[in-house]
């Protein structure tokens, strides 16, 4: 029942290809929900958050209000020139739709108050011309991640706590038609055939789709939400994620050119710490960026952005993250930044960190720096390098300098737990020393852990030699000994 690959046209990114509707991809057509995916066969350029109306948070609505919702629609379906739609331009589409279902409701006689019939049209219009129910959860900034299990569950991350909204989709259908039209805008599909499927929106939220049958309880899209105003290490600052002497010390990591490591679990921050120390570079330096998805935002002007390309339906023309890496090196980078770190390109990584690339960033899921440290090895082994461990150790010792180990606390707070340096190997053990650390003192009365940054008492990181190197040492010192104080 899903994957109507036939029914729903893919809206075009640029808002010039709303003008002339594109054929069909090719599929089988219909079907018992053919009625829900309609909406999508000549649907417009969705209404990107920023140009549509602010749409208004969803309430929990009675069952006759979505039977209402259902019965105009498709009397909207049955009435509009979806071919004709499709040549305006997203506002003047929603004013048309707009005066259609005006004329419905009073054709059919529908008893609404004047804020409800608001709230349909601009569901309507959601539906027809945008991501449907998704539309006001995508305008709010407040949101990091938006998490759909099937029809009638949508979870959202807000201040680094989960919580279930009133949001529904109309069923799995319209569910698997959204999530179409958002795979189809970056030229991929989502159906029983191939039912894991990444993108990106136009605002550069990242997206994942799971579908039937690999997800037991309908389609399941997950979306991190793209911040256009991406934190800045004062942010972190400000909401304690790291005290301003420890901020001091990542300026001088990222300013005088260390290899840096950031390791996290799932949202703890790492994209964004790694974005606040590019931030750093010099205006100079030729920094070329490896992503899967597109999320970095360096701010110099010699930047390359390169991403990654999953598999075509006949399995071919897959890029990965090493061969990005590999190419890397033959681009005459000064830095390599790897938006994720989590296969054999370490092995690459690492060789171009220890080969004249200083300054090198990546992340990778890992829940302590020791912890990343034995990732990375175990990724150069599964990489199916035939290497004795304690070579592969060596080379880790010679390429990282730091690690920066970033959480998500249990009450939602972000933090920068540990600054780690990697300082040598003793025997077969890499030895590690932190220059900073979180402690954590409890909760207060509501629930919110208590904790501090401080600093371990290294007045000497490995790294002075480099700082001095780079006329950072003073800053560096100052920083250190405030820590201390
Ligand atoms: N220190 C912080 N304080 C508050 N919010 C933060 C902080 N760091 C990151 N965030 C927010 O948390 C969300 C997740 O951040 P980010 O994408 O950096 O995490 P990540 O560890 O890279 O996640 P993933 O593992 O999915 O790649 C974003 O919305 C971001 O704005
Ligand atoms: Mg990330």
């Amino acid at each position: 029942m899903f994957g109507k690959r036939g029914t729903g046209e893919a809206p075009k990114i640029d808002q010039g290809a709303a003008q002339k509707p594109s054929p069909a991809p090719t599929g089988p057509a219909g079907g018992a929900d053919a009625r829900a995916s309609e909406p999508a066969k000549t649907a417009p350029t969705p209404v990107s958050p920023e140009t549509a109306p602010a749409p208004k948070e969803a309430e929990e609505r009675s069952e006759d209000y979505y039977e209402i919702k259902t019965t105009i629609f498709n009397t909207l379906i049955d009435t509009i020139n979806l071919a004709q739609l499709a040549q305006l331009d997203p506002e003047s589409a929603r004013e048309e739709i707009r005066d259609i279902v005006n004329e419905i409701i009073a054709i059919k006689n529908v008893v609404m108050s004047i804020s409800e019939q608001e709230d349909l049209l601009q569901d309507i219009c959601n539906d027809v011309l945008g991501y449907g129910p998704l539309e006001p959860l995508l305008a709010r900034d407040d949101i990091a991640d938006i998490m759909v299990n099937g029809a009638n569950r949508v979870f959202i991350e807000v201040a680094g706590r989960i919580q279930l909204t009133k949001t529904r989709f109309r069923d799995n259908a319209q569910l698997m038609n959204i999530c179409q039209r958002i795979v189809s805008q970056v030229g991929r599909r989502v159906d029983e055939s191939s039912p894991i499927c990444d993108a990106r929106l136009q605002d550069g939220s990242r997206v994942n789709v799971i579908a039937p049958p690999l997800a037991l309880d309908g389609p399941t899209l997950t979306i991190r939400k793209f911040k256009k105003d991406k934190l800045k290490m004062s942010d972190l600052v400000n909401f304690g994620s790291i005290s301003p002497e420890g901020a001091e010390v990542l300026e001088v990591i990222g300013a005088c050119r260390c290899n840096v490591l950031i390791s996290g679990g799932t949202g703890s921050g790492k994209t964004t710490l790694l974005n606040c120390l590019t931030g750093f570079i010099e205006e100079d330096e030729r920094v070329i960026t490896a992503e899967d998805a597109a999320e970095l935002q360096l701010q110099q002007p010699h930047v390359v952005r390169l991403e990654t390309r999953p598999p075509n339906l006949e399995g071919q023309g897959e890029v990965t993250m090493r061969d990005l890496v590999k190419n890397c090196l033959r681009m005459r980078p000064e830095r390599i930044i790897v938006g994720e770190v989590r296969g054999p390109e370490a092995f690459d990584l690492l060789q171009a960190m220890n080969t004249g690339h200083d300054g090198s960033m990546g992340t990778l899921h890992a829940n302590s720096p020791r912890e990343a440290l034995s990732r990375v090895e175990s990724m150069i082994t599964m990489g199916g390098y035939n290497l004795p461990s304690k070579t592969i150790r060596e080379m880790i010792v010679g390429s990282i300098d730091v690690i920066i180990q970033a959480a998500r606390l249990r009450d939602g707070s972000r933090r920068i737990t540990n600054v780690t340096e990697v300082i040598g190997m003793e025997g077969d053990v890499i030895i590690t020393q932190d220059l900073f650390i979180y402690d954590i003192d409890g909760d207060d009365e509501s629930g919110r852990v208590l904790g501090k940054h401080r600093s371990t008492g290294i007045a000497r990181p490995k790294f002075w030699d480099r700082a001095r190197y780079y006329g950072l040492h003073k800053k560096l010192a100052l920083a250190l000994e405030k820590a201390e104080a």
